[in-house]
């Protein structure tokens, strides 16, 4: 947009176009997520074939770089019916901030839990201490340099709106651990 109208030999000017590039690519992001968290929220609840649903996530995870291994444990006989894209959107929320702390792996289990299921999602970053923990599913609170803030609340959100509940726990030094029960 700006570029062709630049002398290509003035460094100075096209470092600063490419970065106000940048920072209007990031604030579309910004906005685009925020739009997200106020949009309605249809769910098309159905039964999920839970291989073939953390099949695709994964392959999805794994180009999330720096090598993050997720691996599954799928209780023999879970079944669930919810609705697929909300419940991926709130699992990859998740999986994305632990890649995003550093963690090399993500364990994932699901359980029968009194008639619900219940979906862990630990991993072996650095955790969160206790006093950011209170805050995080809060919307546009954030730990990091460039974050928004809005993952979790959004995750928090769908979760609401599926008639379930999330919960995070976290022992600094030793990880996280994030509950979703359906
Ligand atoms: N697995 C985790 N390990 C360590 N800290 C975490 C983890 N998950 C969440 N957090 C903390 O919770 C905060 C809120 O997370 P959330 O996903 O809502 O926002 P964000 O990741 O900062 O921004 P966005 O998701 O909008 O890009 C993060 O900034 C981070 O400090
Ligand atoms: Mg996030």
């Amino acid at each position: 947009m700006l570029e062709p109208r630049l002398d290509p030999a003035d460094a100075e000017a096209v470092f600063h176009s490419q970065a106000l590039k940048r920072e209007i690519k990031r604030i579309q992001g910004i906005i685009e997520r925020f739009s997200h968290l106020t949009r309605a929220l249809p769910v098309q609840r159905q039964p999920i074939d839970l291989p073939r649903f953390f099949a695709d996530l994964r392959s999805a995870w794994a180009g999330l770089g720096n090598g993050l291994q997720v691996s599954v444990d799928l209780e023999p006989g879970t079944v669930l019916a919810s609705d697929r894209e909300l419940l991926a959107q709130v699992l990859d929320n998740i999986v994305r901030n632990a890649a995003e702390s550093g963690a090399g792996h993500v364990a994932i289990r699901l359980r029968r839990h009194k008639g619900a299921v219940e979906i862990t999602v630990g991993d072996d970053g650095p955790g969160i201490p206790a006093e950011q923990l209170k805050s995080i599913f809060d919307p546009f609170v954030s730990f990091k340099p460039s974050g928004s803030g809005i993952g979790l609340a959004l995750a928090r959100r769908i979760v609401t709106r599926l008639g379930g509940r999330i919960e995070a726990t976290s022992v600094p030094g030793q990880g996280a651990e994030f509950t979703v029960v359906l």
